[in-house]
Formats: structure tokens, sequence, C-alpha cells
């Protein structure tokens, strides 16, 4: 498949069950890139030890799903969304993109059709909660035009680290 053919575009879409072992590997290559050194070891190995694809199928047979970016058939990055849990409108819980595919727009493609999907079911505004010692997130965040709106702290495999809280209205 030659570049510039639609296998080469990148695309998002629904998840499902079967996208259980691509999710994995999406989130445990972004959280090492994230959070080395900023989650306190062995608990960040234990945390994604979690994550695997057993975690994923059992989030599709309770009728979740994520959206995911997909580019060149595998899957590069995934986003989890819904209602805010800590005020009124839409949240992004979770958006990673595999590391080896960061600075090509797809974290920016993905933040855009969450925050379409959320807009459309009125989930307005959008929070989002990012730690403090990732600095790239941070800087992403800023980027696409988020106003910091609060701090607080979270107890992190045992260490209590600081978050910033994004707010796009
Ligand atoms: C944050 C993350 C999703 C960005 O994905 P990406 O595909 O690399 O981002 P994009 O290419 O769309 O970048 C959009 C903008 O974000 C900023 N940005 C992205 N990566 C950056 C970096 N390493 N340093 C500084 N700014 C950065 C830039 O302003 C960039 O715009 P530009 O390329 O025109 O300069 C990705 O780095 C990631 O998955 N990180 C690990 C997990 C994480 O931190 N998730 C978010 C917090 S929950």
């Amino acid at each position: 498949m030659e570049p510039g053919s639609d296998s080469f575009t990148l695309t998002t879409r629904w998840s499902t069950a079967a996208d259980a072992e691509g999710l994995a590997v999406v989130h445990a290559g972004a959280w090492r890139y994230a959070y080395a050194g900023v989650i306190p070891e062995p608990g960040l190995t234990r945390m994604i030890g979690r994550r695997g694809p057993g975690w994923w199928r059992r989030l599709h047979d309770g009728r979740a799903r994520a959206l995911v970016a997909v580019f060149g058939g595998d899957i590069v990055g995934y986003a989890l969304f819904g209602r805010c849990r800590s005020g009124p409108g839409g949240e992004i819980q979770e958006l990673y993109v595999r590391p080896e595919c960061h600075g090509n727009g797809f974290g920016s493609r993905l933040f855009a059709a969450a925050r379409a999907e959320l807009d459309s079911r009125g989930a307005v505004p959008l929070t989002v909660w990012c730690l403090a010692g990732n600095l790239v997130g941070l800087d992403f965040y800023r980027a696409l035009g988020g106003r910091e709106t609060g701090r607080a702290r979270e107890h992190v495999a045992g260490a209590v680290l600081e978050k910033l809280r994004f707010t796009w209205t």
C-alpha cells in the first residue's frame, strides 16, 4: 500500500473488544513514556500490568468503548471520555498516543474528535486533568487552548502527586 492511500490516512472509530491487544500496547507505551520518574516504581509497572488486554475486554463487556486512532492498519492512539467526574460537562479521562507516533498531529486529531463528540452530546465545558509531572501532557493541553482552572492532589502508587485541571468552554 502506498503512502497517501487510505491506509496511511489517520482515521478515528469506536473500539470493539477485538482491539483489546492494540489498546493495551498503546496504554503501556504511553504510560511508560509519560510517567516514568513521575509515578514511582514498582507502582508504575504494577498499574500498567493491570491494564492489559483482559482489562480492555472487560471494559467492552460493560459496553464502554474508546475512540481509537488508526494509521496504517494499527491502533496508534485512543481517548476515553464521558461525563465529568468532578463537575458539569464532559471529561477526557485518557488520551494516549504510541510514543513512536508522537509529533504527527495524532493527539490533536483525537482530542478534536473526542471534543466534537462531547459537544454533540451537550457535554460542555470540557475538563481534562493532567499530572503536573507530565510536562509533555501539560504543553499539549496548553497548545490546544486549555485554560488552567484548578489544582488537586492525588494518591498514586504510594505517592502524593499534584495534578492540574484544564477547561475548554
Ligand atoms: C500528549 C500526547 C497525547 C500528544 O500527542 P501527539 O500526537 O504527539 O501530539 P500532536 O502532534 O498532535 O501535538 C500537538 C501540539 O502539542 C504540543 N506538543 C506535543 N508534544 C509536545 C512535546 N513533546 N513537547 C512540547 N510540546 C508538545 C505542541 O504544541 C504540538 O503542536 P506542534 O506540533 O504544532 O508544535 C502524547 O505525547 C502522549 O500520548 N503522551 C503520553 C500520554 C499523555 O501525556 N497524555 C496526555 C495526558 S493524560
